[in-house]
């Protein structure tokens, strides 16, 4: 959601802040401001994105070699200039920026208003700088930390903060609880941002901070205890990202650089997993514990949004193959719905940034009553990734693009070889078929790039579409979390509405939505569904529906009622999500691009869901 960096050392602090907010602006892009210590706090914010802030700050005073960022993601209080970030306590003496929600704001505004503390904004921030103002003041505080930390022994909620005082200019106070924050180490400075892309150009030496620490910076010295004021547990690690990484390169957006990615990102997630030689699969995350996973009773995968579909295609995967029971589930329904789970049951938590509070959340739950936590994420070092007893990171590299792409495919790619292997564990399936779905999996980076090698015909079906209000997409079995993903990506970015249903449920409603103007997108692959799936399309056909088809070379039913095609190369069903989902991201691009929109930062949507 929010973004947040902040500098201490002898750099200009204003261009380190204003760069690492770009870097940052896919976790939000409502408002964006700073607050650089020089001769006082100064503070500049403004709603839009940083780009309208530096317009702003040209004609200000910015220099200064300490300072705070944020680029913000609206929770409480419309996106305004008053309600960006950084908050300014009462008596100025405090200016925090925040990632996260206080829960309890609404009765500690109250309490403080009583003690005669004055709000100028509709912000759960604010009431955290006046909080820390108002410990400040009591005999019994003696520092700017302490104030702090005591203030955060009374929040119920999530933060990852960090604070100028006006008393103790030369520090940065950063604390955690819930909302991630890594500390960059340099030679006499340091950084502080919500993830790595602000830091990675100027150090390598990282800290993640656990919940419940607290972090007090200066120049030369850094000191990281907990809120209840012990010593804290950190280890610096070296950052595996590179500045290369997170750039645009040659692409108009981060998104299309992100598609045309995918043949390297599925053969990096493999990499090394995959043995041709000895056609096995090894995955060295969960080396330790596949004793617990094929004794278990079954598996529940939870996740949002496209690790959700990601998920999907798993369970279609481990119960066809592996045999298991599975269920999938939303991380934001599972974690509220008193779901029997226990000892025997694996929980395996997808996420992409790893930061996803529903997810991390459900997760936690799910360890508390004993089940085997495993984790499918993007994000090294990220709060899902720590909390889990054992997992496997898709190596997708970072995803900036709001629009999951990449990602997606790494998943998927990640649970088609853990169903394969825990199959072959179970003695499912004999080695020949495993060899065959290793061979499949080998051959899909190529398929792929032959795929986005026919991108031009894809924009131009992509043009007749732009103008459409609905549409519909369908598919089947593997494919049926196919077309859910491929109307997620169209209306994310383009603000179409699309539904994504399973082909055989269209005559339980939503078929009277289908006429001549409507665009009906039907995943196909030659599996066992294809018949249905033909049969389905036949009453689109009737009813005068567009049908935009996805077909395999070898397709000869659906081309020939289908008005514009999507051709890819064979596969084992298996594996067909993974082509099959390319040409859909493709057209949802272009669609956007064509309709105007902000196809990168579509609105109201953040990358790292990081509040409930
Ligand atoms: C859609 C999209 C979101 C995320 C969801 C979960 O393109 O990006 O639906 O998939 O917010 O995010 P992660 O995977 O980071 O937990």
């Amino acid at each position: 959601m929010c973004g947040i960096v902040g500098y201490i050392g002898e750099k200009n602090v204003y261009s380190i802040l204003v760069k690492g907010l770009q870097r940052l602006e896919y976790r939000g892009y409502d408002s964006a401001g700073i607050c650089i210590a020089n001769s006082g706090l100064k503070v500049y914010k403004k709603k839009g994105k940083v780009s309208e802030l530096e317009s702003f700050v040209a004609s200000k005073d910015i220099h200064g070699s300490i300072g705070i960022g944020h680029t913000r993601w609206a929770t409480h209080g419309e996106p305004n200039d008053l309600n960006a970030h950084p908050h300014t306590s009462m008596n100025g003496h405090f200016v925090l920026v925040h990632n996260g929600i206080i829960e309890n704001y609404a009765e500690l505004k109250k309490d403080l208003s009583e003690k005669g503390m004055v709000f100028h904004t509709d912000t759960d921030t604010e009431v955290l700088a006046n909080l820390i103002e108002y410990y400040y003041q009591q005999e019994e505080v003696d520092s700017a930390e302490m104030a702090v930390r005591v203030a955060l022994t009374k929040v119920v909620g999530a933060y990852g903060i960090v604070v100028l005082c006006n008393d103790e200019p030369e520090k940065m106070i950063a604390a955690r609880m819930g909302s991630p924050l890594v500390i960059g180490i340099g030679q006499g400075e340091y950084f502080l941002a919500s993830d790595a892309s602000p830091i990675v150009e100027y150090t390598d030496s990282v800290i993640y901070m656990n919940d419940g620490d607290v972090a007090i910076l200066e120049k030369n010295s850094m000191l990281l205890k907990t809120v209840e004021n012990s010593a804290a547990n950190f280890k610096v690690t070296k950052l595996d990202l590179s500045i290369g990484d997170l750039d645009k390169g040659d692409f108009e957006h981060y998104m299309l650089k992100e598609i045309f990615e995918q043949p390297k990102t599925i053969s990096d997630t493999y990499r090394g997993r995959i043995n041709p030689e000895k056609n096995d699969i090894v995955l060295g995350g969960l080396i330790d514990v596949w004793d617990q996973i094929t004794a278990a009773n079954r598996i529940i995968i939870i996740g949002c949004g496209t690790s959700w579909h990601a998920a999907l295609v798993a369970e279609y995967l481990i119960e066809e193959y592996a045999r298991v029971p599975v269920e999938v589930e939303y991380a934001s329904e599972f974690r509220y719905r008193k779901p029997i789970i226990g000892k025997g049951d694996v929980v395996v938590a997808i996420s992409q940034s790893g930061e996803t509070a529903d997810t991390l959340a459900a997760l936690k739950m799910a360890k508390e009553k004993g089940a085997l936590i495993l984790g499918i994420c993007n994000v090294v070092g990220s709060s899902i990734a720590r909390e889990t007893d054992a997992g496997v990171y898709t190596h997708a590299g970072t995803e900036i693009g709001v629009a999951s792409t990449k990602a997606f495919t790494a998943q998927v790619t990640v649970l088609t070889l853990f169903a394969f292997k825990l199959a072959h564990k179970k003695e499912k399936i004999d080695q020949q078929t495993y060899e065959l779905f290793i061979e499949e999996m080998l051959a899909i980076p190529d398929k792929v790039q032959s795929i986005l090698l026919g991108h031009p015909k894809i924009k131009e079906v992509a043009e007749k579409y732009s103008e459409a209000i609905n549409a519909l997409y369908l598919g089947r079995g593997y494919l049926f979390p196919v077309a859910l993903e491929g109307a997620l990506k169209l209306k994310e970015i383009s603000y179409i509405h699309a539904e994504g249903y399973a082909a055989g449920e269209m005559k339980h409603g939503p078929i009277a939505l289908v006429d001549d103007n409507l665009p009906v997108v039907v995943v196909s692959a030659q599996d066992s569904y294809y018949e249905k799936v033909v049969s389905n399309i036949q009453e689109v056909k009737a009813r005068k529906g567009n049908i935009i088809a996805v077909v395999t070379e070898e397709d000869n039913g659906l081309r020939e009622m289908a008005n514009d095609l999507f051709e890819i190369p064979c596969s084992h069903p298996a594996v067909a999500s993974l082509l099959t989902v390319v040409p859909l991201q493709l057209f949802a691009y272009y669609i956007a691009l064509m309709r105007g929109c902000d196809v990168d930062q579509p609105r109201n949507l953040a990358k790292s869901v990081t509040v409930e």
